[in-house]
């Protein structure tokens, strides 16, 4: 056993010994997309109820064996995170909040009746692979490595219950812009048919099963020529809850007396890092920040009357992504001039600037890896 240098967690360091050539890696990290290339190698560690969590090892990427009756691909425990390492101005690695992410993986664990991952586990995973393949992590600003943690039922049966071995996972890969335009505003669909999430459900959790069923949504938002879907909730179908896997942000007024309304975490929201770094960084900024509810006639009528002025969304994967256009069924309207407007621009160079060490971090979100 290895310990990972600069964890105080035990992981067997097992790198592959033939990276991708150089040539070709920097080719594919010209043009990374999103999650459409991998690093050289990946973290496993596997749980059992005799042996808690055991067998950390960082080892080359490669695919899975798996026997066709393991529990998740039948019932779907799975859970996943994502988060990023940003290579910042001074050259040195760094991670935004991953703390939350570690414990936004144990609350997942806890409603999918799996193991908890512990704190020192995760961040031990994420430090050694970084470390490992840091040629991996680009400079751009509009780039970082994009990392997934993710835990997988290993049980063989069919038996509906929860599984008693897992598997825990990380994988990285080079990210560029989540959206193929950029930072060009997206159309979004009104979803008064489908729901994402319901009192009671699975809504707060990141587990796999709440994308399987959002694709559809967004099969019928792409019917409508819309890029999004926006989730209402459930019960009435009335209020704006996300926008696809993005929490939202409404801006009322403009200059310094804008004011920030997201939607409430009523438990069938996903609890964004992003959507509560905000809520400090609008503070920062001088403007006022609520948490509340909007419904989707006032998103229409604030938008007619101009009280409305910039509506965006965010996450991790891509920061901060204006929303230009709102169609539900029967009516259709443009936010502001259809480009970025100058609070949401604010917010996600701000954001930004902390991540890539342009500016202090002055509430301690940055955890430096080297
Ligand atoms: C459904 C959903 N909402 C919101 C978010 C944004 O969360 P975060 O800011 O932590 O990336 C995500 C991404 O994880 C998501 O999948």
């Amino acid at each position: 056993m290895t310990l990972a240098p600069g964890s105080d967690f035990e992981i067997e360091l097992r790198p592959t010994e033939t990276p991708l050539p150089d040539e070709q890696r920097v080719r594919q990290m010209a043009d990374p997309g999103f999650g459409r290339y991998f690093t050289d190698n990946m973290v496993t560690i596997s749980w059992s109820a005799e042996r808690g969590w055991h067998d950390a090892q960082l080892h080359p990427y490669r695919p899975l064996e798996l026997d066709p009756a393991v529990m998740t691909l039948h019932y779907g425990q799975a859970i996943f995170e994502g988060l990023k390492a940003y290579r910042r101005v001074d050259d040195s690695l760094a991670l935004f909040r991953p703390w939350e992410n570690a414990s936004r993986f144990q609350r997942s664990a806890a409603r999918m009746a799996m193991p908890p991952l512990p704190e020192a586990a995760f961040m031990g995973s994420i430090e050694a692979l970084v470390k490992q393949d840091q040629a991996w992590v680009p400079q751009n600003r509009e780039q970082a490595l994009y990392l997934r943690p993710f835990m997988i039922a290993t049980d063989v049966g069919l038996g509906v219950r929860p599984s008693s071995t897992y598997l825990y996972m990380l994988i990285a890969s080079p990210a560029g812009a989540y959206f193929p335009r950029g930072l060009a505003p997206v159309s979004v669909w009104l979803s008064e048919e489908y729901t994402r999430a319901a009192p009671g459900g699975t809504g707060e959790a990141k587990c796999a099963g709440n994308y399987a069923a959002s694709l559809v949504a967004q099969a019928q938002a792409a019917e409508q020529d819309c890029d999004q879907v926006v989730w209402l909730d459930a019960v009435e179908h009335r209020w704006a809850e996300e926008m696809g896997g993005m929490n939202l942000y409404f801006v009322y007024g403009s200059g310094p007396n804008a004011k920030l309304v997201t939607p409430s975490l009523t438990g069938t929201l996903l609890p964004g890092v992003t959507r509560d770094s905000l809520l400090t960084l609008a503070k920062d900024l001088g403007y006022s920040v609520e948490q509340g509810r909007i419904s989707t006639d006032e998103w229409q009528a604030g938008n007619a009357n101009g009280t409305i002025t910039e509506v965006f969304a965010c996450g991790t994967a891509a920061v901060i992504t204006p929303v230009a256009q709102v169609k539900r069924l029967g009516a259709e309207w443009m936010i502001g001039d259809g480009e970025i407007g100058p609070v949401s621009r604010r917010l996600r160079d701000a954001l930004l600037d902390i991540q890539h060490g342009e500016a202090p971090d002055s509430h301690g979100w940055v955890h430096q890896i080297t």
